[in-house]
């Protein structure tokens, strides 16, 4: 197991080393998380690096990484544990066609290890060999209120009961993250107990790093284009603007087709990269590319 950083910049040494490229602001939200055992709230804009700190994190401290995927109708089953009702009826059955089992002994049987489902959180519980794991908790906002309050009180206590089987306490707390899109406004009293940090699209330099790192075979100067282009359609007012996701999908297809420059034919024939919607495209499509073409030009022009 890695040691914890033990200030901001080794935090930020430590995400570094894991190709992910971030500012001082997250960097001391991350060492403060670490350090008081505060979960992590991220927010902000789709493909900015939430999700990526949780995985850089685990990476870094050579933990595990445990993911709760969050969607709308998630309950605490299929959270924290379950039963394997198909397998407990297998057992049922066959226990019936062999005649004879005593009742009392398939039972306990049925409720055993054995036929437990064990899902993110309560795998977060368990005690691991290389320390407490990172839990992330991934796009929290769409799920319900019932399941926030519900993680709510799993994040107080870190321990969860079974019936059947006893009590799980993690015996020392996971690093937990919970990222969200903001889709709608997550509970106040969740975020309380969080240490809560925007994750805005970067500025022009730190995405230049992202893409060096995620990205090392690209040319410096297509590069630049690239993230000067997707900054350029950032300021327009689309229906989905492109995050850093998108910047590095982009710069891996111009790669694949050879490009050495950005030209307005190679962005008309490669904005499904970088742009989703289809409204979008057609805005962007036509003379459009050719403008924002000259101004991320012109972007670049004063930089140098
Ligand atoms: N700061 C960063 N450093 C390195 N890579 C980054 C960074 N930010 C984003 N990336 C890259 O962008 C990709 C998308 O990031 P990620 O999946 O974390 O976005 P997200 O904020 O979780 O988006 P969504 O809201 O859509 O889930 C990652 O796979 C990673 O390669
Ligand atoms: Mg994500």
């Amino acid at each position: 197991m890695a040691e914890r950083p033990h200030d901001i910049d080794a935090t930020m040494a430590m995400l570094a080393a894991e190709d992910y490229v971030c500012g001082r602001a997250l960097g001391c939200v991350a060492y403060l998380s670490l350090a008081l055992g505060k979960p992590l709230f991220l927010e902000g804009e789709a493909g900015t690096g939430k999700t990526e700190i949780a995985k850089a994190l685990a990476a870094g401290l050579g933990r595990r990484l445990i993911r709760l995927q969050c969607y709308e109708g998630l309950d605490a089953a299929s959270a924290i544990y379950e039963w394997n009702f198909a397998a407990q009826m297998i057992a049922i059955r066959t226990a019936e066609a062999a005649g004879g089992a005593e009742r009392g002994a398939l039972q306990d049987e049925l409720f055993s290890d054995r036929y437990l489902i064990r899902r993110p959180l309560l795998q977060a519980m368990e005690p691991h060999a290389e320390g407490p794991p990172v839990l992330l908790i991934d796009e929290v906002d769409r799920t319900d209120e019932p399941f926030e309050a519900f993680l709510l009180e799993a994040l107080s206590d870190f321990q969860v009961t079974i019936p059947e089987i006893g009590t799980v306490r993690a015996p020392e707390p996971p690093v937990v993250v919970l990222t969200s899109n903001r889709t709608r406004e997550v509970h106040d009293a969740l975020k309380r107990r969080c240490l809560y940090h925007w994750v805005d699209y970067p500025a022009f330099d730190r995405e230049m790093e992202i893409l060096r790192a995620r990205v090392p075979q690209i040319d410096a100067r297509l590069s630049a284009e690239v993230v000067a282009f997707v900054q350029s359609l950032r300021d327009l007012d689309l229906f989905k603007s492109p995050g850093v996701a998108e910047s590095i999908d982009w710069a891996r297809c111009l790669i694949a087709l050879d490009t050495v420059s950005l030209s307005p034919e190679v962005i008309a024939d490669t904005l499904g990269a970088v742009l989703k919607y289809q409204d979008d495209i057609a805005r962007v499509r036509g003379s459009e590319v050719a403008r924002l073409l000259d101004e991320a030009r012109a972007r670049l022009g004063s930089m140098t």
